[in-house]
């Protein structure tokens, strides 16, 4: 009988995501190794602190603190990049990619950052770049976008992308827990990312909108380019208000593709979600991503999107499909530019102006509660073509203030942003006004 190739993994990071891969491959590698008729070998594993007490127990033999020398191991077949951050991450990805391995990866930050660069250096040397469990946890979405909805092109894609800042909002939606201690258990659970802030003010959102971005259109947007806006002025009232007026609040990714002029935009912000809707519904740590194909129409994709063992799952996946590519020499999914992207040329495809990017809003303004105020507001609001369609007061601190809540109809982003600017200059309003979106989309 003939002896069973053995596929070598080296593992860079044992945090959340890395024991989450240890221990689910090495609960299932039998029916995986059964599966792909290979023998799978966790060969080597970084990590920054080797005294490290940690829930897995992984030999001592196999450990090391250089990630590089993992990346540069000839006998290592596959290097899983679970480390972090664009620098050391990055070093290691190029590194394995140059001797032609397979790099399965986790890390959006690094591709938003350095997509072009990679996926160069994997077509120059023959290495590959596996990246599914970069962009919503454990739901397919990379797959579903790659191979199931190949024949369609995107008009509208937006979703619920961040598990820490769906687990807060929903947390402080239906209990009315204050943010700061959600926030803190989020990182206990493992939801959060290593700098919080990447969260809960939009990037890691803008990183995986970044991915999806360029699946689905072929181009590389940066997040210089995307409106981003996180949840950290959120506050309770303002989700109270929400859903008096029917809708929850939810950080959302919306790229959208304008096929008659061909500009694409991507934003970020918190939004209105009609209660209505799937996404409105979609809470905790969980990630929705609705879908708009001119084939198939709208679909959904929910799932947990982020923790140790959906991520876990997201990786293994990848790893089973590197396997197959080593072993059938077929890559699943590709296209011939290695990226998958392939059929989606971003040629001719530009960023959408400020003035075609519409949306209603709302807008929160703490303001003196005295006389000629209203009219104030309106006259500016007037000026920049901003058409108000609602007007909520409420008592605010200090004394003598009131939270003012204006929703518009549709408006564009160029013309919001003056009246912001202008709204935030009057001395009848107290601080910097809070601008959340209406999601109200046409899939
Ligand atoms: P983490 O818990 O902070 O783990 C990072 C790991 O990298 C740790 O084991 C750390 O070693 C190791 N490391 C850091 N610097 C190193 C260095 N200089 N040399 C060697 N090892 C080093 O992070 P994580 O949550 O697992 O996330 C890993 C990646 O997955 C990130 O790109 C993240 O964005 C992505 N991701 C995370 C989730 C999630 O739910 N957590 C979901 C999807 C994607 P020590 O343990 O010794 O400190
Ligand atoms: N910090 C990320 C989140 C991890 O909360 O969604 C999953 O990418």
């Amino acid at each position: 009988m003939s002896q069973k190739r053995v596929i070598k993994i080296g593992l860079c990071g044992l945090g959340t995501v890395g024991q989450g891969v240890w221990k689910h491959l090495s609960a299932h590698r039998a029916r995986l190794e059964a599966r792909l008729g290979v023998k799978l070998e966790l060969h080597r594993v970084s990590v920054r602190d080797l005294k490290k007490q940690r829930a897995v127990k992984v030999p001592a033999a196999k450990l090391t603190t250089d990630s590089l020398a993992i990346a540069n191991d000839p006998e290592i077949d596959i290097v899983c990049e679970l480390i972090g951050g664009t620098g050391l991450a990055r070093e290691v990805t190029l590194a394995a990619l140059a001797r032609g391995k397979i790099v399965v990866s986790a890390n959006k930050a690094l591709l938003c950052k350095h997509g072009a660069e990679i996926f160069t250096a994997a077509r120059k040397s023959g290495g590959h770049f596996f990246f599914e469990a970069s962009v919503a946890g454990g739901i397919p979405i990379i797959k579903a976008l790659r191979e199931g909805l190949v024949a369609n092109r995107f008009r509208l894609i937006y979703g619920i992308l961040n598990g820490t800042c769906n687990y807060i909002l929903t947390r402080m939606a239906l209990e009315g827990a204050p943010y700061a201690a959600i926030l803190k258990e989020a990182k206990a659970l493992g939801y959060a990312e290593a700098d919080e802030s990447l969260d809960v003010e939009g990037w890691d959102t803008a990183h995986k909108a970044s991915i999806l971005a360029f699946l689905a259109h072929g181009v590389w947007i940066k997040t210089e380019q995307m409106i981003v806006e996180g949840i950290d002025r959120v506050t309770q009232a303002d989700i109270s208000t929400a859903a008096t007026l029917g809708y929850g609040i939810k950080l959302l990714a919306v790229i959208t593709r304008d096929f008659d002029t061909d500009e694409v935009f991507v934003r970020v912000h918190p939004t209105l979600v009609p209660k209505g809707k799937v996404l409105a519904n979609v809470n905790g740590v969980f990630n929705g991503i609705a879908v708009a194909g001119d084939v198939v129409g709208t679909t959904t994709y929910i799932g947990r999107g982020a923790g140790q063992d959906a991520t876990a799952s997201a990786v293994i996946g990848d790893l089973v499909d590197a396997v197959t590519l080593l072993t059938t020499g077929k890559a699943v999914a590709l296209g011939d530019d290695e990226t998958g992207s392939a059929t989606r040329s971003g040629r001719g495809v530009r960023l959408a102006s400020l003035d075609h990017v519409t949306s209603r809003y709302y807008i929160r303004m703490t303001v003196k509660d005295q006389p000629g105020v209203l009219a104030q507001i309106a006259n500016v609001t007037a000026r920049q073509h901003v058409s108000i369609a609602s007007v909520i007061q409420t008592a605010a601190e200090p004394a003598n203030a009131a939270s003012l809540i204006l929703t518009t109809h549709h408006s564009n982003e160029r013309a919001i942003r003056s009246t912001l600017a202008r709204l935030a200059q009057l001395k009848s309003v107290l601080e910097k006004p809070l601008l959340l979106r209406i999601g109200d989309f046409e899939e």
